[in-house]
């Protein structure tokens, strides 16, 4: 599939993307007004897409605008939109925004129309074996805002972060407020200390993750010890595994920190057998579904 053939939903209509356009008007446009997801596909079948739609709805609510589908609506349309793709593994974007008003003005529209904006990009089934190997991070103040919880597609911060870590070869910016970890740019954390994995809390300073919710959940079903709590960027430094996680980048194992190795400089064993587990539920809801 060439990228102008490529066929995306906008506003109740499937348009191949060249003609998909929206108005300068457009909140999204003018004021970065508006939510997403990002909501991988394997073998046509979204993942974790209740987990999804429920964050979905909790960042709607976030920004005070009204869901304009129920979940039985966004199925439909993801369902109509992987065939339209042509199915297989792929990756759902979506974006709501506050829509067009007739003049530019910070408050809110009484009555707004959303903007809905959805397109299906291909996937590999799993990462690159490259990335697999380890990657190396820095860290950075968190100077985003302090609603980090809404997946808001305001990402000017975000984007800033992520290519100071580009600019130094690395993958990720791994990011510090007060001394203590929050999260990724574009990725949740987790890391092994004294033989246990920890990540730092649900809060207002980050995403809520799928992806970091399933590892929670594979460790508790799998007799894994993890822990939910603070830590600092002490304490990161001298953890043995550290890993960055994400519905595109699933795991991936961090081996170099500011120039610093981590642990034995590999993928560690607790990220070994994460990463099965995780594989290994992939593979499983792929049967079942
Ligand atoms: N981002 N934290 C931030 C700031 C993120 O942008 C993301 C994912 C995550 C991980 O969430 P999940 O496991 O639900 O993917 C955490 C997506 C992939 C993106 O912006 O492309």
């Amino acid at each position: 599939m060439s990228h102008n053939e490529q066929t995306v939903y906008l506003n109740g209509q499937y348009l191949p993307i060249n003609q998909a356009q929206v108005s300068v008007l457009d909140r999204g446009f003018l004021f970065g007004d508006g939510v997403y997801e990002v909501i991988p596909v394997f073998a046509n079948k979204p993942f974790r897409l209740h987990e999804h739609l429920l964050r979905l709805d909790d960042s709607l609510n976030g920004i005070r605008l009204a869901s304009p589908f129920d979940h039985k609506g966004w199925k439909a349309l993801f369902t109509s939109l992987i065939e339209k793709s042509g199915g297989g593994n792929l990756s759902i974007y979506l974006q709501v925004t506050r829509g067009v008003t007739d003049k530019r003005d910070h408050a809110l529209p009484k009555e707004p129309q959303p903007t809905v904006f959805v397109m299906c990009s291909p996937m590999p089934a799993s990462a690159p074996p490259e990335e697999q190997k380890g990657a190396c991070a820095i860290t950075l103040e968190d100077n985003r805002w302090h609603a980090c919880n809404v997946k808001a597609i305001t990402l000017l911060a975000n984007i800033l972060l992520r290519q100071k870590a580009v600019d130094k070869g690395c993958a990720e910016a791994i990011l510090l407020r007060d001394g203590m970890v929050t999260e990724g740019a574009a990725s949740n954390l987790f890391a092994v200390i004294d033989s246990k994995l920890v990540t730092p809390p649900k809060s207002n300073h980050v995403l809520p993750g799928i992806t970091r919710d399933l590892i929670i959940e594979l460790a508790n079903a799998n007799g894994l010890p993890c822990e939910e709590r603070t830590i600092s960027a002490v304490e990161l430094r001298q953890a043995s595994e550290v890993w960055v996680t994400s519905s595109t980048r699933e795991i991936l194992p961090i081996i170099k920190l500011d120039e610093q190795q981590i642990g034995t400089g590999k993928p560690g064993p607790l990220w070994l057998k994460m990463q099965m587990l995780y594989q290994n539920y992939k593979q499983l809801l792929k049967q079942t579904q």
